[in-house]
């Protein structure tokens, strides 16, 4: 068992890894029982909510990416009746990216609030990206009291300060397949740090192949290689980290776990 919190199945290409059912297929039959699809925009929703009716393992959220600059200002109604719906269990990813985005920082920082205003109206955790921007980030998350829904610290690449502050704030911390990069090595720090008990794995794919991937197109099965990072560092069996992430990932959305 290993859940895949965080994937983009309508951006993957059919060509280079198949259609929707073959890649799922593909992962089902490497041990992934769940996939949270995550959307990217409001207009891009449909395509998200498509795949997430078509499977039942699989469930999406509803929300702006804070790199889809050509987003003005999100709309709130319109999120709002997109994270209402049932198949949606989160709200994002939001969050801010200051590394590839500096020019737009006020735009993503009201963005977020605006999420997570939305998360506590539908009551639904939060997908957060956040790169070059800890600070920021947790003063939001505090302002704007996202601890009373909590949610993930998506594809994280900051420090062990930062992790440590959301896990008081009642977030999870989700690793990618950077963590097996081989420049990774202060990254698998701070994954060693985390409490087990916190930790969730994904692969954001089309994007970030893990190793021994690099270089194709990533898809949901090889979130393995992930998890099997993470039990190298923590010690320990590939199985007992399946299992650990898995019932994390159902204490956040115990409605998945059916
Ligand atoms: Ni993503």
């Amino acid at each position: 068992m290993l859940i895949d919190s965080h994937c983009h199945l309508d951006r993957l290409n059919e060509e280079s890894s198949g259609d929707t059912n073959t890649i799922l297929n593909r992962a089902r039959a490497a041990g992934v029982e769940k996939f949270l699809c995550i959307a990217t925009n409001l207009d891009g929703f449909d395509a998200v909510i498509d795949i997430a009716l078509e499977h039942n393992d699989v469930f999406c959220s509803a929300g702006v990416h804070p790199l889809q600059k050509h987003q003005v200002k999100v709309d709130y109604q319109r999120l709002i009746q997109q994270a209402r719906h049932e198949k949606v269990i989160a709200v994002g990813e939001t969050g801010l990216d200051y590394y590839y985005s500096p020019d737009n920082a006020e735009l993503q920082r009201e963005s977020l609030t605006i999420h997570i205003q939305a998360a506590r109206e539908v009551n639904k955790p939060l997908i957060i990206h956040t790169r070059d921007a800890q600070q920021d980030t947790l003063s939001i998350i505090r302002q704007e009291k996202a601890q009373s829904v909590g949610g993930i610290l998506h594809c994280f690449t900051e420090s062990f300060d930062m992790a440590k502050e959301a896990v008081e704030l009642g977030f999870y911390i989700s690793f990618s397949g950077i963590l097996t990069f081989k420049t990774a090595q202060k990254l698998r720090e701070v994954a060693k740090a985390i409490p087990l008990d916190r930790i969730l794995v994904e692969t954001d794919c089309p994007w970030l192949a893990p190793v021994p991937f690099r270089g194709k197109e990533n898809q949901p099965a090889y979130v393995v290689e992930v998890a099997k990072q993470l039990a190298e560092l923590h010690n320990l069996s590939y199985e007992d980290i399946a299992q650990q992430t898995t019932s994390n990932f159902y204490q956040l959305f115990p409605q998945c776990a059916s």
